[in-house]
């Protein structure tokens, strides 16, 4: 991909994960390179559930830190924080006048919220419409995310058509960039089930900024199977194709090439190299999160994209209303 505009957002919701970094951040850092890009801290989506206003903030300035340690380059970025942009609600609002309540209520990721706790509240439901407004505002040509947020794309993309048919051309119509395959990357414990930052087990999930020796234990227990082959096989061997899977997506190499090296050796072998290599990944960046989580660079950052986006943002919304027959 090559000059192109892009937006992605991530949720300051607990430390960020291995899957976080893979399925994310990892991706952008690539596409920084040719592209015009937008990131941004998802602060607003992260309060469509409940949160301790102390651990929040916290989280959003170490969200901050992370993204840039993990190579997101504040000079090639546009980086800010979804709050301090208050057209995005504005927008969102506007879109929601707009969103059928039957298409948002086909969204697999609010039925499955909302499944789990009964007492949730209405901005749990109207998510996807925010996300859409994130994304329509900047007339982006790609959305990176992970194959979860798809269906979130699909409505800010069905929303625009609707939108441009009913009030005139009005917002480019975003596509999906969906992350290399194979980099879903899959909960320890429970290798069907992907690596959740809001997982209860810690033993599941591998943060960004857990210890070598977390790290190592954490991989050295994961559920693999009574077959002893590492190979790749996500159906009947989940645990085992996760881990070459994590290597895969932090190294070079190939599934085939993981598979070779490890012929006739034994799991824990294997497990020894995986953890080796997340603990060597993951350590770089812990050294440079250290130098920025105190510093008033972030500070700078972020004043930067808010004011760069908040123009931008008013023009959409201006747009928005005219069209709609608002006053302007
Ligand atoms: P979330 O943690 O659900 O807010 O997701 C933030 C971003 O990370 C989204 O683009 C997700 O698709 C991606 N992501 C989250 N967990 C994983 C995972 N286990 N594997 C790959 N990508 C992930
Ligand atoms: N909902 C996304 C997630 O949880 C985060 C997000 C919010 C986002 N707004 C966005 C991602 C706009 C891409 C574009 O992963």
């Amino acid at each position: 991909m090559n000059n192109k505009t892009i937006i992605t957002g991530i949720q300051p919701s607990g430390v960020i994960t291995l899957g976080n970094y893979v399925g994310a951040i990892k991706q952008m850092v690539k596409l920084q390179e040719n592209n015009n890009s937008y990131i941004f801290v998802a602060d607003m989506h992260a309060i469509t559930v409940p949160q301790d206003p102390k651990v929040l903030h916290n989280n959003i300035r170490n969200l901050l830190a992370l993204y840039i340690a993990c190579g997101i380059d504040p000079e090639k970025n546009i980086i800010f924080l979804q709050s301090e942009n208050e057209y995005h609600a504005n927008v969102s609002w506007l879109l929601e006048c707009n969103t059928p309540y039957g298409e948002l209520s086909r969204m697999t990721q609010f039925k499955d919220k909302s499944s789990k706790n009964k007492n949730f509240y209405a901005g749990l439901f109207t998510y996807p419409v925010l996300m859409a407004a994130d994304i329509l505002i900047y007339d982006v040509d790609y959305v990176p995310v992970g194959i979860d947020q798809k269906q979130h794309v699909e409505l800010a993309r069905n929303i625009a058509q609707n939108f441009n048919k009913k009030y005139g051309e009005t917002f480019k119509i975003p596509d999906v960039y969906i992350t290399k395959s194979g980099t879903k990357i899959m909960d320890l414990v429970d290798p069907t089930k992907k690596m959740s930052k809001s997982s209860d087990n810690p033993k599941s999930v591998i943060r960004i900024l857990d210890s070598k020796e977390e790290i190592t234990k954490k991989i050295m227990s994961a559920t693999t199977d009574s077959e002893c082959v590492v190979k790749y096989d996500m159906e009947n061997k989940p645990g085992i194709s996760n881990l070459i899977n994590i290597v895969v997506s932090l190294t070079d190499l190939t599934i085939k090439e993981v598979e070779d090296m490890f012929e006739g050796k034994n799991y824990g072998e294997f497990k020894k190299y995986v953890a080796s290599v997340v603990v060597e990944e993951l350590t770089k960046i812990q050294e440079k999160y250290n130098e920025l989580i105190n510093s008033n660079e972030l500070d700078i950052i972020l004043d930067r994209g808010a004011k760069i986006t908040k123009e931008i943002a008013r023009n959409k919304y201006n747009l928005m209303k005219q069209n709609i027959g608002l006053y302007k």
